[in-house]
């Protein structure tokens, strides 16, 4: 009932013409590509499509829902999804394309999915200065959803190789450009009011700040990796959470309640319920992952006392999936 992913063959071709028009069919079939960027390799999938967003999820074994960066060619692009502000502007002028992702107000219209900002009001928006990923986006014509791409815990891949040792057989192509110039993961900043660095990284904080011609501020708890050390929840990024308390794992809707369902069995009261949405009727946990921030931002706003969440099975993508479920609840 809950698809396991089927094992995937991951084909390696070199970056030559032929490979960006490739992998720009790829990631508009919903598939995974990996790709180099000045910094290190990217995982690539369409920052518009949910299913293949948590698919990524899912090939990257990321036991949570971590925000991702969207990539796109140029400037023009990145001001359709997101509004800058004379800081944000300020910057994408000078280092862009670059290292340098900027966090910044979701553009109402913005048609990133949910899952990929995980369900933040805020984007992270980047415009890499390397060839072969500017030939992509630019082939794609969308943003493209990009992570280090590594499995979860390992450090970020700087040659198509570690790519291959991480994620052959989780995803469909490999676009080999050779290494990586930087090696090291863009430095974040982000411009909701005063500027603040989120991540250090390739621009110093010394650049970042004679182009501001201001002080940065410090995030509580920046980290060169976050993977490796593990932040807090909310520290790096404030998590999106519903102001209608959750009942998890319940059986049973209540007066007043709304459902979040999963699977299509039956739930006892479920004709009580203020407002129902199912993650998945078929039971299929990528569907769910899809699903899961559009459906808690829409039950939020129904107007119910409470939402009751039917039990989501805890294997694959079931993990992020209840990981953010809990988090979710605990306020
Ligand atoms: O150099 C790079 O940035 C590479 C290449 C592939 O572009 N990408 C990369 O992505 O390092 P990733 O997913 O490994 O790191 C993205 C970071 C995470 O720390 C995440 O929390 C943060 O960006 N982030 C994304 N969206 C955010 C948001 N809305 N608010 C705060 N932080 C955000
Ligand atoms: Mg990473």
């Amino acid at each position: 009932m809950t698809a396991m992913t089927a094992p995937r063959t991951t084909r390696v071709v070199n970056a030559d013409a032929a490979a960006a028009t490739e992998a720009a069919r790829v990631l508009a079939a919903g598939g995974l590509v990996a790709f180099p960027t000045e910094t290190v390799y990217g995982l690539g999938a369409d920052a518009t499509g949910g299913e293949a967003v948590a698919r990524l999820y899912e090939a990257k074994g990321r036991p949570r829902f971590n925000p991702l960066i969207a990539h796109v060619a140029d400037a023009a692009a990145a001001q359709k999804l997101a509004r800058f502000n004379a800081d944000a502007l300020l910057l994408a002028d000078a280092f862009w394309p670059g290292p340098l992702t900027l966090v910044l107000p979701k553009a109402p219209q913005c048609p990133v999915a949910a899952l990929a900002t995980a369900g933040l009001d805020t984007i992270a928006l980047r415009v890499p200065d390397h060839a072969v990923a500017r030939a992509i986006l630019a082939a794609f014509g969308k943003p493209v959803v990009a992570p280090s791409a590594n499995r979860s815990g390992h450090v970020s891949p700087t040659r198509a190789e570690h790519v291959a040792a991480d994620l052959a057989g989780r995803i469909d192509l490999i676009v080999d450009g050779g290494p990586t110039r930087l090696g090291v993961e863009s430095s974040i900043v982000a411009c909701l009011d005063a500027p603040v660095l989120l991540r250090p990284g390739a621009v110093t904080r010394a650049a970042i700040e004679a182009r501001l011609g201001r002080r940065l501020a410090e995030a509580p708890a920046a980290r060169a990796d976050e993977e490796k050390a593990p932040l807090a929840p909310g520290m790096l990024a404030r998590h999106y959470a519903p102001r209608t308390p959750l009942r998890l794992d319940a059986a049973r809707v209540e007066e007043g309640e709304a459902l979040l369902a999963f699977g299509a069995a039956p739930v006892e009261g479920f004709e009580r319920a203020v407002a129902t949405l199912n993650l998945s009727p078929r039971g299929d946990l990528v569907e769910a992952a899809a699903n899961l921030f559009a459906h808690l931002r829409a039950l939020d706003s129904s107007g119910a006392r409470k939402i009751a969440v039917i039990p989501v099975p805890h294997q694959g993508l079931g993990e992020a999936i209840n990981d953010r479920l809990a988090r979710a609840a605990s306020r």
